[in-house]
């Protein structure tokens, strides 16, 4: 969280004052950083210089444009799961044939979406998808670039709600079904088969599952490859964790080492699937203390912000860490407080006896590492207005995703004739 700092007594990001900014834009808000991002990416591109690496930015966690654009301008790719997702890394500018279009559920709309782009790879999870991907190739006179996503059955040892690589998690081919499933590809005349792919889960703190995970991955390409499929391609999949709460995050020069080690001889490309990693740090939700409480039992704080705006503590107990806006006077004593949203629910709350230095209601607080699955995961919930986007480089600051107005909201749900005053009712009809 290096880029955001105090001055003067209060909160920037880079050179812009939060407390400005919460002026002009309102709260709640997400801030990026931008040097943020481009210093995770160039650490990265870093970290796997010399080999044939592609970082394709997995826009799921974040995926606002300008966010995506500043990646786009360092050389990432993209990896995408939906057609929304497709047209976002396009519209940033990132070249077709640097986007990777991954994802368990692709319709055949958004194959077709894909094919028409000329994407790099498909990563393909199962029979019936390669069927249908086959089919929608073969209709356009194409073939799709096609990759295979491996279930390792390996334990990535996180979260069990990010946690991807196991027998019992609906993704990826298993091991035991891939030798098959190749076979197939091979004979589908809407797939050109180039390569496998793998990833086990998200927010990883320890190599060991990557270690297992790239051995076998590794270990089949080299057999099929052996067996003269024409395999050219190794997505490695995304996952390197960040620090939330002091967790050391993997050392990304041994990240990189277990990379070489494991791809080292093979005739092959390699593709990275970063998201969390490039803007988890990058980012945090500005919000305003709307009461102090005291309860019988517990001193609340409610905030502006709420689970619709940042639903990770809410649905995986997420930890974030919080920074008050203005810099706690010197000596400020830590007191245990509960960080609560607004919402009816008592999964609305950010952080359960959480020490913080004295906070008044108007005062505002920094929801830290909330860069990556922040504003992508949020939702209108209680008619909320979704929080507006700022995007900070150096001293300056634009609003990357405005905080749309009520009468939009309203126009978006237009009534039914039968609903409007001064209509007559028509008769409804029963069943015969
Ligand atoms: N590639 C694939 C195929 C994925 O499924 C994912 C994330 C990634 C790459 C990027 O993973 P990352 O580098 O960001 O860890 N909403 C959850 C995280 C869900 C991750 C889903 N897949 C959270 O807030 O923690």
């Amino acid at each position: 969280m290096t880029a955001f700092h105090y001055r003067d007594g209060a909160l920037h990001a880079e050179g812009v004052s939060l407390t400005a900014l919460a002026e002009t834009v309102g709260t709640p808000f997400y801030c990026y950083a931008s040097g943020a991002i481009e210093d995770a990416y160039n650490a990265m591109a870093n970290a796997l210089s010399g080999l044939p690496a592609m970082i394709c930015y997995a826009l799921k966690a974040n995926g606002n444009l300008a966010v995506v654009r500043t990646l786009a301008k360092l050389g990432a790719g993209a990896d995408v799961v939906s057609e929304g997702e497709l047209r976002v890394a396009l519209a940033a500018g990132i070249p077709a044939d640097k986007i990777v279009f991954a994802g368990v559920g692709k319709t055949r709309e958004e194959m077709a979406a894909g094919l028409r782009a000329g994407i790099l790879q498909f990563n393909v999870e199962s029979v019936p998808e390669l069927e249908a991907l086959s089919e929608v190739a073969t209709s356009m006179g194409l073939r799709a670039p096609t990759a295979l996503r491996v279930n390792p059955d390996v334990d990535a040892l996180t979260h069990a709600k990010i946690s991807t690589g196991r027998a019992e998690n609906k993704f990826g081919i298993d091991l035991g079904h891939i030798q098959d499933t190749v076979k197939l590809a091979l004979s589908l005349p809407g797939i050109s088969l180039e390569g496998l792919a793998v990833h086990i889960g998200s927010q990883l703190t320890d190599l060991t599952p990557y270690g297992a995970a790239f051995e076998r991955l590794s270990a089949l390409y080299r057999d099929l490859h052996g067996q003269g499929v024409p395999l050219r391609r190794l997505d490695f999949g995304g996952g390197l964790g960040i620090s939330y709460d002091g967790e050391t995050p993997p050392d990304l020069a041994a990240y990189a080492a277990l990379v070489r080690k494991h791809a080292a001889g093979l005739p092959a490309e390699l593709v990275f699937e970063p998201g969390r990693f490039l803007v988890g740090n990058a980012g945090v939700l500005i919000a305003r203390v709307l009461y102090v409480k005291q309860g019988a039992a517990r001193r609340f704080l409610v905030l502006d912000a709420a689970m619709n705006d940042l639903i990770r503590p809410s649905m995986y107990d997420a930890y974030h860490a919080f920074k008050p806006v203005r810099a706690p006077a010197a000596g400020a004593v830590e007191m245990p407080v509960d960080i609560v949203g607004p919402i009816c629910e008592s999964a609305d709350t950010f952080a359960k006896q959480r020490p913080l230095p004295p906070v008044e209601a108007g005062d505002l607080l920094a929801i830290c590492s909330t860069g990556a699955y922040g504003a992508v995961m949020s939702s209108t919930y209680n008619c909320r207005r979704l929080a507006p986007e700022v995007l900070v480089r150096g001293e300056d600051h634009a609003i990357v995703r405005a905080r749309p107005d009520y009468a939009a909201m309203l126009a978006g749900s237009p009534l039914p004739d039968w609903l409007k005053d001064g209509q007559v009712q028509p008769a409804k009809r029963g069943v015969a």
